[in-house]
């Protein structure tokens, strides 16, 4: 089949290269030159593993372009996957939706054309993007639209850093549409995931687990709803094992054994149960927000929502408040940051923890030293004011600390001399942000060990 993708970022690279690896024709459009010169060469503009693999085995069915018309005419499926930020009422900002609608509607010429949402977008926005697109159409051919086109939602669960993973072996994949050929295209177009029939890449063979994967064809509003769903819900999750940890902190109790305990009732399962300092990233937070102003326009009320959130937020301040209580004075105190990232794998920092913790400590009169072992660069990009606090070295980050805080997940980090490290600080005073070492060991190693549960 000819794709279109429109946006380059995660969510449109993982869909345009992956159904690109899978045997369709895909043209892949942004607006950003200096993206679309990066990937014509075969390098990927986000840190992303197996990317660049991907695109080089899928290259003579990919290209990418400025312009929309290489695209648009002519395509069976074409896909916007443009960036949604939040505003600050909580509402996604939908500018770029609409102008790539409009421009998509305009460039449309095909004989039946299937414009997927893959943007997470407002419940209802399915039928907005439907409007705009006829509008443009109609405008730029002067001929009713009736039959040029069809809108229909399929929901992106991929997960920065597995993302390649996750489009290849997906737990299932969502459509919705109100036209029945809207869903039988999109049937075809990803028949390959579904029987699992095509022949893995050779850096990411087909796990043994995975079969046959479930499709769930619903209406638009209905598929629209499983996105923010399925992300409050894990997100829920998340701060559910936080809010029992800080209990488990006061009685005494292990909150990993605990977690591992209710895990393994299948009713609850073992993932999304890993307590620390919280989720971060572009969509557990955007989304929960996006949620609940959603319900508010019906008048209706998501209290688990907001206590997620707000746990989540609390989450945070809990690192600062234990390191508070050990070191008493933070003022002056050297403490070091491992991890920027919101999570191992990814450079990505929105919405990242560490970010929120480090500037918490430096409010409160810390000095800080970061690191992180890929997202650097873009730190200093991102965050400027920050970027002198950047490490060249984990030796600088444990070297005369009176305390070092894990917050991202990194292997290396796991792996990393602590024995060696004790004995550089000042005081070694661990926090481990995601319960994720050997307390015990650490302890033999002469580490005051502390997590976010206590
Ligand atoms: C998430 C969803 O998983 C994905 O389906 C959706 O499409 C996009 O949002 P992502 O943001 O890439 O994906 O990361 P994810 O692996 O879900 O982790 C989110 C955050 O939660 C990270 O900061 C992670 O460290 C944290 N987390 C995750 C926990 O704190 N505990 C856990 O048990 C799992």
């Amino acid at each position: 089949m000819k794709v279109c993708v429109v946006g380059t970022g995660y969510v449109g690279l993982t869909t345009g290269v992956s159904l690109a690896f899978l045997g369709h024709d895909v043209t892949c459009v942004d607006l950003d030159e200096r993206k679309v010169e990066m990937l014509r060469a075969g390098r990927s503009p986000i840190y992303e593993p197996h990317m660049e693999a991907l695109l080089g085995e899928a290259s003579e069915r990919l290209s990418f372009t400025t312009d929309y018309a290489d695209g648009v005419p002519d395509a069976d499926v074409v896909f916007i996957a443009v960036q949604t930020p939040s505003l600050p009422d909580g509402n996604p900002d939908l500018r770029y939706l609409s102008g790539a609608a409009e421009t998509v509607g305009q460039h449309i010429s095909g004989d039946f054309t299937v414009v997927v949402n893959k943007s997470t977008v407002p419940i209802g926005s399915s039928n907005w993007v439907d409007s705009i697109l006829r509008e443009a159409f109609e405008r730029s051919h002067g001929r009713r639209a009736d039959g040029e086109f069809t809108v229909a939602s399929n929901p992106e669960f991929l997960r920065e850093g597995v993302a390649i993973f996750d489009s290849l072996y997906p737990d299932r994949i969502v459509v919705g549409s109100d036209h029945p050929r809207g869903l039988d295209v999109l049937h075809q177009l990803y028949r390959a995931v579904l029987n699992q029939t095509f022949t893995p890449p050779s850096f990411l063979p087909r796990p043994g687990e995975v079969g046959a994967v479930p499709m769930v064809s619903t209406d638009l509003a209905s598929a629209e709803l499983i996105k923010y769903a399925a992300n409050a819900f894990l997100a829920t999750k998340i701060s559910f094992i936080n809010e029992v940890g800080r209990l488990a902190g006061k009685v005494g109790a292990d909150v990993t054994q605990v977690a591992r305990g209710i895990g393994l009732d299948a009713r609850i399962g073992p993932r999304f149960l890993e307590p620390g300092v919280g989720w971060g990233g572009s969509c557990f937070g955007k989304d929960t927000a996006a949620l609940i102003t959603t319900a508010e326009e019906y008048h209706h009320d998501m209290p688990i929502v907001r206590a997620a959130r707000e746990v989540n937020r609390q989450q945070r301040s809990v690192v600062v408040d234990q390191l508070l209580g050990e070191l008493r004075i933070l003022k002056g105190r050297k403490i070091g940051v491992l991890g920027l990232a919101f999570k191992p794998d990814t450079d990505d920092l929105r919405d990242s923890p560490s970010v929120d913790i480090a500037r918490q400590l430096i409010s409160r009169g810390a000095r800080v030293t970061l690191h992180d072992p890929v997202a650097g660069e873009r730190f200093r990009a991102e965050q400027p004011d920050l970027a002198g606090q950047l490490a060249d070295s984990i030796d600088e980050v444990f070297d005369d600390a009176d305390a070092v805080v894990l917050v991202t997940k990194w292997d290396q980090y796991l792996e990393l001399d602590w024995g060696k490290f004790a004995g550089i600080m000042r005081k070694p005073v661990l926090l481990d942000g995601r319960h994720c070492l050997d307390a015990a060991r650490l302890e033999r190693l002469g580490y005051r060990y502390l997590t976010t549960a206590g």
